[in-house]
């Protein structure tokens, strides 16, 4: 049986936007890409778009005029990565289209304070804030404030190990105060990025998969030998070229519900109406297999794109392969026909 939808799932063309839009395709939906000019020659590949909008820069979805053709298709709009970086979080709030999940709760993510105020109240355990250089004794790493991919981070064991990366950073006038920078205890263990999808229309907390990044430079520089690490001046970035599948053990399952289960609750609390869909506690776990959450995404991440055929545990919660786009449209579709659609958009 073929049922009309008769709603548009639309996405921006970047991050995870191929699989968002496969997923809604595959539940049965028309779909739409709002995309920059220069990226359209790698979507218009995809026989699974079905409109396209072009716009010089993303930015461009503030227009009245395209949110007036969006509303007029009957779009909801899949939050992901690249809105966050392309707008405030003032702007995301004003957008006029109905936004799938918890707009308010983007903010959230993109503010420091209100993340940690997050952080504890879901009782996550977070890496030591360090209040200032002198109380530095062990390796830190230092961060900026709204810096994307650990850019401008560096890491500091002392007092002058701090001076010596903030007066680079003033020199190179990326900071004007060293107020502008945060310590934090550095982690020591293996980066780790547990993805959660939360449905209000089934009340379940569903874990879907886990990841790894392989981020440049830093998972380069064990390639090279430590004679020549020290001779040249290495400050580790973080930038993210792709994504490495990873299964936990299974020990370590229970911990993982309950951080997502205590996340959930504290978001309903803190940011109504909490996080209907997809989420993702991204932290390090220690040698004595301790989870630190350095931070979270309220959002689907590209971490996802790994499993667009389902990862092991979405396979053992559903039927055929499920997406993290794909379940974004199920809980669309469930929401229309259960009359609950208000309960998953803002
Ligand atoms: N406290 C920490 N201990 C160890 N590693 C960390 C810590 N905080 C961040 N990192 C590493 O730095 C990277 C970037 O940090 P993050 O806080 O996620 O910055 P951004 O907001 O720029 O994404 C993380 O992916 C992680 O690998
Ligand atoms: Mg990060």
């Amino acid at each position: 049986m073929v049922v009309n939808l008769r709603k548009i799932i639309c996405t921006l063309g970047s991050h995870c936007s191929l699989q968002v839009l496969k997923g809604a395709k595959d539940e049965g939906f028309k779909t739409l890409l709002i995309t920059e000019k220069k990226r359209y020659h790698v979507y218009s590949r995809f026989n699974f778009i079905d409109h396209v909008i072009l716009v010089d820069k993303f930015r461009d979805i503030l227009e009245p005029s395209i949110q007036n053709r969006l509303n007029e298709l009957k779009s909801i709009f899949i939050p992901h990565g690249t809105l966050i970086s392309s707008l405030s979080s003032d702007e995301i709030e004003n957008i006029n289209v109905p936004v799938f999940g918890n707009k308010f709760i983007l903010r959230w993510e993109a503010d420091r304070s209100l993340k940690q105020k997050l952080m504890v109240e879901s009782k996550l355990q977070i890496p030591k804030a360090i209040k200032s250089k002198e109380e530095i004794n062990d390796l830190c790493i230092v961060k900026l404030h709204g810096a994307a991919g650990g850019k401008g981070y560096f890491l500091a064991s002392d007092k002058k190990g701090f001076e010596e990366g903030c007066n680079k950073l003033l020199n190179d006038n990326v900071i004007t105060d060293e107020n502008e920078l945060y310590i934090q205890e550095y982690v020591k263990g293996v980066p780790v990025f547990l993805h959660f999808f939360y449905s209000p229309i089934s009340g379940d907390i569903e874990f879907m998969g886990v990841d790894r990044r392989y981020e440049s430079d830093i998972d380069g520089i064990s390639r090279i030998p430590s004679k020549h690490q020290l001779n040249v001046e290495i400050e580790p970035t973080y930038n993210v070229v792709g994504n490495i599948p990873l299964v936990l053990r299974e020990s370590l399952l229970e911990e993982v519900y309950q951080m997502g289960e205590n996340f959930v609750r504290a978001s309903k609390r803190l940011v109504p109406p909490g996080i209907p869909g997809p989420f993702c506690l991204e932290g390090v776990y220690t040698k004595e297999a301790k989870f630190i959450t350095f931070e979270f995404s309220a959002r689907i991440v590209a971490g996802t794109n790994l499993y667009m055929s389902g990862s092991q545990y979405a396979n053992l919660l559903f039927e055929n392969g499920m997406s993290m786009g794909r379940r974004i449209a199920l809980e669309i579709k469930n929401g229309i026909y259960k009359r609950k659609l208000n309960t998953i958009l803002t």
